[in-house]
């Protein structure tokens, strides 16, 4: 295996595929097309190509690649491991209509085994084993892979690591990914002999190399076959570069690796002792010298609220490691000059990228240092208070310093964290965002997560939410286990609630369904979060949509003993907070197995008088 720096490895992905009659194309902004509201940010190279996938656009050519700039928010929180970047470039290449697996499988071997010269006695690939009701597994690409490599080298996975789509809707299917074996070292967890072991990274990910899409997913949750069936495959540049490179994480790269010494330069602090700190600056410094130069400015909603937080991530770094004012200005300096000769408009738009971060740090550096004196002050009245041994704050309190001094919530957390106080329950924060919201009637619909659409009163979409989940309790026991969400819609006046069930509803199930949820409002049933894996969740009998790629752990919402269900919030606290008596409007067939109702509240008074 040959040195390669990274980008020459890019520069031989796009001369190989353009050498098999692929069209280099642009990358594509950090701002999704127009029309596609399924996503902040551009999180993979298919993105904005999804259109030519349903046939709804024509492509220039049938054959396409490129490299693609990606920002991935999921991931934001727990950035300072090894493999995982929010921002990130894609090797992307694509089939619109044209090759199918056999193809792209053969690609991607000659590709790592011939062109970057890795041995096939590392690599694992996988095929989709079903664990879904209406895709068979593929047997097909488990064939195709028998052709180069022995059985115990080939691993079948299930919906949530082989099954891929961009988004809740639109064109997917399943995949075949390849891993890279990085032998049984210190982090091996000592007995897997094949990817798909969340314990340890011995198989690193490195290809995500056929996604066979032949489905286009409806907002219902059906499945509809596409016209014609494509490939689509992404690599994530930074991994196989430390593959290339053998490093055991992506920041030793020749993508990172110059930042994280110039940090160490800048500060004069000791990497090692401080590997989160680097690791998170060299990441989000990144990420927002791409965010700037693409357009993007830090504000307090969407995706300007997604850089803001970067941004104010960065400063509390900086002042955590008592450098000079112009650190992030400088390192972003670095990592303009890092990257300019492969990304022009990150350098075209320098003093942009400097000027945004210098007037950010003017706003937010001040505030911060007075944002932890009124922590240590809140830490000494509950010292003072009748709970003088209460070692968190109330949403309330973390509400107030993110309101007054723009303290995003996670560093109120990490401030906390340092003096042993325990996190702010996320239900919590919610709540006194939504009864602020109330109160003021400001739109900071923004914050929230969860499928409720972003204009409106939240306090009201709230309590819609935390209904749609009674409602769901109550269906699924009206009318058995078969019922599924398949798609719901909230607004400040309405819900409106797919689900599947193959007939009409009765009025006396409307009626018994009613009643139910309006028994457990008046019941004031409290709601609570719990974290857990998907594993556990599904052992506790919460029900909910699994097959998303959840991360290690997921959110489960409980209503008293009556639902449980997986859920990314906001709720209210307690089901009486929910006014209003509930009621189906009207109940109607959505598409084929598929009900869909429309439900509101009556106001109390309505129904009292
Ligand atoms: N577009 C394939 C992936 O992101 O994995």
């Amino acid at each position: 295996m040959q040195f390669l720096t990274a980008h020459q490895i890019q520069e031989k992905f796009l001369k190989f595929f353009e050498s098999k009659n692929h069209l280099i194309i642009k990358s594509h902004s950090l701002i999704p097309p127009k029309d596609d509201k399924s996503s902040l940010f551009v999180t993979s190279g298919m993105h904005s190509l999804k259109k030519l996938f349903i046939g709804q656009e024509k492509s220039k050519a049938n054959r396409l690649c490129n490299v693609q700039k990606c920002l991935r928010t999921i991931d934001i929180d727990g950035i300072g491991d090894t493999y995982h970047n929010t921002f990130f470039f894609m090797l992307g290449n694509w089939s619109i209509g044209d090759y199918w697996k056999k193809e792209a499988i053969a690609f991607a071997w000659e590709f790592l085994t011939q062109e970057l010269g890795l041995s096939k006695d590392n690599l694992y690939p996988t095929y989709f084993e079903s664990d879904m009701p209406d895709v068979p597994t593929d047997i097909e690409m488990h064939k195709i892979w028998l052709n180069y490599l022995r059985p115990h080298q080939i691993t079948g996975l299930g919906k949530e690591d082989n099954f891929w789509s961009a988004g809740p809707t639109g064109p997917c299917g399943p995949s075949s990914e390849i891993y890279y074996d990085l032998g049984k070292n210190k982090d091996w967890c000592g007995k897997c002999e094949k990817p798909g072991c969340s314990k340890c990274g011995r198989f690193l990910e490195i290809w995500n190399c056929a996604v066979c899409m032949q489905y286009n997913r409806l907002e219902n949750g059906d499945l509809e076959p596409l016209p014609f069936t494509s490939i689509d495959a992404g690599a994530g540049l930074e991994r196989i570069t430390s593959v290339i490179q053998g490093k055991d994480n992506n920041y030793d790269t020749d993508l990172f690796r110059p930042i994280m010494d110039e940090i160490a330069h800048l500060t004069g602090k000791n990497e090692q002792e401080n590997l989160n700190s680097f690791r998170i600056i060299a990441d989000h410094i990144r990420a927002a010298c791409f965010l700037i130069a693409d357009g993007i400015r830090p504000g307090n909603l969407d995706r300007e609220y997604v850089l803001r937080r970067v941004l104010r991530k960065l400063i509390r770094k900086q002042s955590l490691l008592e450098a000079k004012d112009d650190f992030l200005t400088k390192l972003a300096d670095k990592v303009i000059g890092l990257y300019e000769e492969w990304w022009p408009e990150i350098n075209g738009n320098k003093q942009m990228v400097i000027d945004v971060i210098s007037a950010e740090q003017e706003i937010f550096a001040k505030a911060l240092e007075r944002g932890i004196k009124e922590f240590h002050k809140t830490v000494e009245k509950i010292k003072k208070s009748d709970h003088p041994h209460r070692n968190y704050l109330t949403g309330e309190e973390a509400f107030y310093l993110y309101e007054t001094y723009g303290i995003p919530r996670e560093i109120i957390e990490e401030i906390g964290l340092e003096i042993g106080f325990m996190s702010v329950p996320t239900l919590d924060f919610q709540n006194a965002v939504a009864s602020h919201q109330q109160k003021s009637r400001e739109s900071m619909a923004g914050k929230f997560k969860g499928g409720l659409s972003e204009e409106g009163d939240v306090w009201k979409k709230t309590q819609f939410h935390t209904t749609a989940h009674l409602m769901l309790e109550a269906m699924r026991r009206v009318l058995g286990s078969h019922v599924q969400q398949k798609g719901q819609n909230i607004t400040d006046e309405r819900i409106r609630f797919d689900f599947s069930h193959p007939d009409k509803l009765t009025s006396i199930e409307i009626e018994k369904i009613e009643n139910l949820v309006n028994e457990q409002i008046k019941k004031d049933l409290p709601v609570s979060i719990a974290e857990m894996s998907v594993e556990e969740a599904k052992k506790q009998g919460a029900i909910g949509v699994f097959e998303d790629r959840y991360g290690d752990k997921i959110k489960v919402y409980s209503i008293g003993d009556f639902s449980k269900e997986i859920c990314g919030g906001p709720h209210v606290e307690r089901a009486g907070q929910i006014k209003g008596t509930f009621k189906i409007l009207k109940e109607e067939s959505s598409s084929k197995g598929v009900r869909r109702v429309k439900a509101i509240f009556k106001s109390r008074q309505f129904v009292d008088t």
